[in-house]
């Protein structure tokens, strides 16, 4: 039986940082993307493939021992890993990998104004049982939003000449360098389900987490902070998306900002 590993979500921002891991195991890579990348990592086979319209994913997964999933995006993750699965089951895979979200059980996403906002958190816990269901061994690991989009969400809100944050939603953001080597231990090693999660250092009010990027960019912007409605609100208000005890990531939002603004 070969050993290669497929990997979803090999050009993203985990994907790419995960990749070096795998390579260095000196196991076979494939990639699955939907266009080949500009620059492609050495030594890794780019296999083209849309894990939401499911064109081409039996051929990108077959022959492939182990699946790391980190293909994602804000909408549609439980779709892709349905077809994703359903590929991997055909094709005889021996362990499925799958990068989950911190509070992906804890955040209910019941209502219309609940999915426009958190929708990506009930998709990522369907994503998360059609794994554990599928019948493939598995590794579930749950992360909390990584430096590297934390940083892209705060610029992208500083454009606006007033910031609006919503109100006393907190975030407890990881390095993504941290997770990638985490998720390449685990998809080198034997599957271990739903394994602890790996979360930041500290948590930050993400009115904390604009003002900082504003001090670092050497910008003033007011930032208003807006409440909002919906149970799934009110659950991340509450600290679902955090994991106070599993504060086991080292770098820090701040060294990374100092490293990248
Ligand atoms: N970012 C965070 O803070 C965070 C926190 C916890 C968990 N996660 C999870 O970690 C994973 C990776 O996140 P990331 O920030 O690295 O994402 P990213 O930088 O946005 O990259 C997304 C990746 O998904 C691939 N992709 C998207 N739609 C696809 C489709 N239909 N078919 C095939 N590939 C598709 C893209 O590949 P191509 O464009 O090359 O096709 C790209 O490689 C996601 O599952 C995300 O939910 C992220």
């Amino acid at each position: 039986m070969t050993t290669a590993i497929l990997l979803t979500g090999g050009t993203g921002t985990l994907g790419r940082l995960l990749l070096p891991h795998l390579r260095e195991a000196g196991r076979p890579v494939r990639v699955l993307t939907r266009r080949r990348p500009a620059e492609q990592a050495p030594g890794v086979e780019y296999a083209l493939g849309d894990l939401a319209t499911n064109d081409n994913v039996e051929r990108a997964v077959d022959g492939a021992a182990t699946i790391v999933h980190c293909a994602g995006s804000a909408k549609g993750d439980d779709v892709k890993a349905a077809n994703l699965l359903q590929a991997a089951v055909r094709a005889g895979a021996e362990h499925v990998v799958y990068i989950s979200v911190v509070g992906a059980d804890r955040v209910p996403v019941r209502s219309a104004m609940d999915r426009m906002a958190f929708g990506y958190f009930a998709a990522k816990r369907a994503a998360e049982v059609l794994v554990a269901e599928s019948g493939i061994p598995w590794t579930t690991l749950r992360a909390s939003q990584f430096h590297e989009l934390t940083l892209t969400t705060v610029r992208q809100l500083a454009r606006m000449p007033v910031v609006p944050v919503p109100a006393g939603v907190r975030f407890q953001p990881v390095d993504g360098a941290e997770v990638a080597a985490r998720l390449a231990e685990l998809a080198l090693g034997e599957p271990a389900g739903l394994v602890p999660d790996l979360a930041g250092p500290r948590a930050y009010g993400f009115d904390e987490l604009v003002r900082s990027y504003l001090r670092a960019a050497g910008r003033r912007r007011p930032v208003v902070r807006m409440p909002m409605g919906g149970g799934a609100y009110r659950a991340i208000r509450e600290g679902a998306n955090l994991a106070p005890d599993r504060a086991v990531g080292r770098r820090t939002w701040e060294e990374f900002l100092q490293a990248n603004v």
